[in-house]
């Protein structure tokens, strides 16, 4: 028997009591508020990363005048505290409970699986504004999933041209034991190779803890002359201090996916300076919707806004340039996909398209921390697609 999804019923209802009613289909639309389920981490090692996507959302949806698509926009957060564990019960509960109509979230790689699952599963919208598990856009990619952020991939690879451009031979990548951290190490491998150097070791930790020393212990003894890493959030403060501490640092230099220095660069203090890394976003970048967004959401949250809150941002642009195109309705998923795919979205990291598998094509910059920024020094790649590889919708 085919599965009728919880989208189907509902879409089929609000079409029978709209034709009752002598309404077309887009008028019902946009009649109800719009729900959007938020699923972000609130609390642990992410929760600063999680409150920055929701504030520079909210933000873009209080400049689109709390509408997207002429629909009022409702916001339903949940608190996902980066745990696979819970992510499936957490899915299903703003699909099945709370009946949201689009899908927002997540940062952690292993908690947004449960989400791609019931935007697949339900024909739910699903706009995810950070997290880079490569398989949402690759085998796993569907119409209605969508990427404001980056793939894993991009910006490690992005750091290993820039280091096998300048004749590093050997590298070692230390990371969280998960999906994040794996693919990172893959795009780090790949970019070293492109430029014929080689990822000789690779360090792993238990997400999400942060007793370094093991790992430190081994470093100097492995014959490399760079160190990358992926680490984010409170992790990457206590390995960048850590890193610094051990004496490693004058010795073999430190780099990696920029997230290891993003946001964090304050308690993180004098053990970043001269980190170099690959993002596709950075102190600095001069465009006047830059500009704009950073005054916009400090005003907002008192805070300097980071790469989170470009992803949370943009992730409100492509959903209001989707349901633009469809009047509102957030059920028409294949218009949906259609108005996102065709917008050019007016981003602070420079404007951007979609590839056909939904992720962002960009420039990864290349970063260093200084003094409190991480300032844009050069580019490590432009217009960086994802490969994309495994994804079987048409044109991807
Ligand atoms: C991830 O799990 O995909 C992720 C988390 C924090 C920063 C970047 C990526």
């Amino acid at each position: 028997m085919r599965h009728v999804s919880r989208r189907t019923v509902l879409a089929g209802a609000a079409l029978t009591a709209g034709l009752a009613n002598g309404l077309a289909r887009p008028a019902i639309a946009q009649a109800a508020p719009l729900k959007v389920g938020m699923m972000l981490p609130f609390s642990g090692t992410y929760a600063a990363l999680g409150e920055n996507i929701a504030a520079a959302f909210e933000l873009m949806l209080a400049e689109s005048g709390g509408k997207f698509g002429g629909r009022p926009v409702t916001l339903v957060r949940l608190d996902d505290e980066s745990d696979p564990a819970k992510a499936p019960a957490n899915a299903n509960r703003l699909v099945e409970r709370d009946n949201v109509d689009v899908l927002l979230g997540t940062v952690h790689s292993g908690v947004v699986m449960a989400l791609v699952q019931a935007a697949r599963e339900h024909e739910v919208p699903l706009i995810i504004p950070n997290a880079g598990n490569v398989a949402a856009t690759r085998e796993l990619c569907s119409p209605p999933v969508f990427r404001s952020s980056f793939s894993n991939w991009q910006p490690a690879y992005g750091m290993g041209r820039v280091l096998a451009a300048r004749g590093v031979k050997k590298a070692a990548w230390v990371t969280w034991d998960y999906a994040a951290g794996k693919e990172s190490g893959d795009g780090f491998r790949d970019g070293l190779r492109a430029g014929g150097a080689e990822l000789t070791h690779t360090l792993t930790l238990p997400f999400p803890e942060t007793n370094f020393q093991p790992i430190l212990a081994q470093l100097g003894g492995l014959g490399v002359e760079v160190v990358g890493a992926f680490f984010a959030g409170g992790g990457a403060i206590q390995f960048v201090k850590d890193y610094a501490a051990s004496g490693l640092r004058d010795k073999i230099p430190l780099c990696g996916s920029g997230f290891l220095t993003e946001g964090v660069l304050k308690p993180q203090g004098a053990a970043a300076n001269g980190i170099q890394t690959a993002l596709h976003y950075g102190d600095g970048l001069d465009n006047p919707k830059n500009t704009a967004f950073r005054a916009a959401f400090k005003t907002k949250t008192s805070r300097d806004a980071d790469v989170y809150a470009v992803h949370g941002y943009d992730a409100g642009q492509m959903l209001a340039a989707g349901l633009t195109a469809t009047k509102g309705d957030a059920t028409a998923t294949q218009a949906l996909a259609a108005g996102i795919l065709a917008a050019t979205i007016d981003s602070p990291r420079g404007p951007f398209k979609l590839s056909a598998s939904h992720n962002p094509i960009q420039t990864m910059w290349l970063r260093e921390a200084r003094d409190g920024q991480n300032k844009v020094i050069g580019t490590a790649v432009e217009a960086l697609a994802d490969p994309g590889t495994g994804c079987k919708m048409a044109g991807a």
